[in-house]
């Protein structure tokens, strides 16, 4: 345990907190997040090995094999994993970063109990909060890892008097830390604890839709690193609780920032059930009722696209589905041949997770500076030609600017439909996440290209080589 004394190990956690947040104001932007990762990176390192040569380690055989084991599982977790599960992976890992947590707050009880120590009152608490939020994160990224990968159903699931048997059971829990404080031997209640943070932990997570499913990852990820903080108090570990309070901060802001890109609370996500059609479509704009769509094939689209001046390409959920990002830049290759402009719109939430269409663009090699957020572009749809609308729905519905009651009002959009011309690439007229029909595909400047978005663009790259 740390003396908080100003040692060789704590000098190195100094360090290693300077790199975290060096490193954490890289990953502000695309173009130097690789190199923030790498600086937090090395922060870690120098904290696990800071802390490996602390002289309260006790085996350091245990800890070798630990480390290959999940170094070995780990590695062949991130070079396996496909891009579209990569919020269930994270889901996985904050779940158990809020275990081991949890696991610290119960062995250092545990340490004090086997000595018959009263442990003393400030460990009691931070091992109760450290076993509350850890519990609640481990159980409650399980489900959503659960939901995210389809082994249990992506539905909201609510039953009677929901919100009263989660309150009684908080309540319950409180009363049992105040009873514990007060009397630290009695182990069954502290056991009891832990079974009760657990079924909170299911509880919470079980009423929330598959399809928010990456906000609540991202609470749960702000909740690990509460929990790493408690844990640090616990063991009085100065690197453990200020890496776990950035967890916390970074989590939390993330969580807000994809609440406000879809204009929703936290609140609604939490408690609302979305996402599931139900509660989304009530107050939609309603079917297709008798309004027709126009409708052209690849050839048609290769022409606008190849005699354009300028396109801005706008991806979405389904480019992401179809894996479609590879030939997304080959036609962009192609019409930068021609001499069009093309630029890429990103909406912050398109897609199922951040930077989701960051990521896929930057694996299909797509320049950066080619990428342009919601702010910069929309004042630029006006004088663009051609957008090109690949797989995104919601991102780009008017009715989120123009229909008061529709459940999306208020959401920030992409304006597409300001564009000269709009093609969209899908493969019908259904709706996108959040069950509302799309106004835009009624608009007399838009045409639907319908069909799955790689064998679309993959049309489209074969037309435009012979233009
Ligand atoms: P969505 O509104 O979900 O629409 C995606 C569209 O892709 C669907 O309408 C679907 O239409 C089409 N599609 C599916 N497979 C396809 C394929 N193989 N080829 C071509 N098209 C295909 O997507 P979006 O515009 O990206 O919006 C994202 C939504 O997710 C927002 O409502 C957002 O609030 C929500 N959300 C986002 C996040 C984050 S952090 N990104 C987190 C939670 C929720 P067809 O079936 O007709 O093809």
């Amino acid at each position: 345990m740390s003396e908080f004394l100003p040692t060789g190990i704590q000098l190195s956690y100094l360090v290693a907190v300077a790199l975290f947040f060096f490193g954490l104001k890289k990953l502000g932007s695309p173009a130097t997040a690789r190199r923030g990762n790498i600086w937090a990176a090395v922060g870690m390192l120098i904290a696990i090995v800071a802390t490996l040569l602390d002289q309260h380690v006790l085996s350091y055989g245990m800890i070798f094999v630990g480390l290959v084991i999940g170094s070995i599982i780990g590695a062949i977790m991130a070079y396996k994993v496909e891009m579209t599960a990569m919020p269930q992976m994270v889901g996985l890992l904050n779940g158990l970063g809020g275990a081991a947590s949890a696991m610290v707050a119960v062995g250092e009880f545990w340490r004090f109990l086997a000595t018959a120590e009263a442990p003393p009152l400030p460990t009691t608490i931070t091992a109760v909060l450290g076993v509350l939020i850890g519990g609640i994160t481990f159980m409650g990224s399980m489900i959503a890892f659960a939901k995210l990968q389809g082994m249990m159903s992506g539905a909201p699931i609510m039953f009677p008097l929901q919100q009263w048997v989660n309150a009684l059971l908080f309540g319950g829990f409180l009363v049992g830390s105040i009873y514990l404080c007060l009397h630290p031997f009695n182990l069954s209640v502290f056991l009891a604890l832990v079974a009760v943070s657990l079924i909170l932990g299911v509880l919470f997570v079980i009423p929330i839709g598959g399809g928010d499913m990456p906000v609540v990852i991202s609470l749960l990820n702000s909740f690990s690193g509460l929990a790493a903080s408690a844990a640090g108090f616990v063991v009085m570990n100065n690197l453990l609780i200020i890496a776990g309070a950035l967890v916390g901060a970074s989590g939390i802001i993330l969580t807000i920032i994809m609440c406000k890109a879809m204009n929703r609370s936290l609140t609604n996500v939490l408690f609302a059930g979305f996402g599931t059609g139900s509660s989304a479509v009530a107050g939609g704009s309603g079917g297709t009722g008798d309004r027709t769509v126009r409708s052209i094939d690849p050839e048609e689209g290769a022409m606008m696209l190849g005699y354009a001046r300028s396109v801005v390409i706008v991806p979405g959920y389904g480019m992401a589905v179809a894996q479609a990002q590879h030939s997304v830049k080959e036609l962009v290759d192609q019409l930068e041949n021609q001499g069009v402009e093309v630029r890429y719109a990103i909406h912050p939430v398109a897609g199922r997770m951040p930077g989701h269409m960051n990521v896929l663009l930057a694996e299909a090699n797509v320049p950066y500076p080619q990428l342009y957020d919601m702010d910069d572009i929309n004042p630029q749809f006006e004088q663009t030609d051609v957008a090109l609308v690949i797989g995104a729905n919601d991102v780009v519905n008017p009715a989120a600017r123009e229909d008061k009651k529709s459940p999306i009002y208020g959401m920030p959009i992409l304006e597409v439909d300001r564009a000269k011309n709009t093609i969209v690439i899908k493969r019908s007229l259904s709706t996108g996440f959040a069950g509302v029909d799309n106004d835009l595909f009624y608009k007399d400047k838009t045409m639907m290209m319908f069909g799955s978005a790689k064998d679309m663009v993959s049309k489209l790259v074969a037309e435009v080589k012979q233009l």
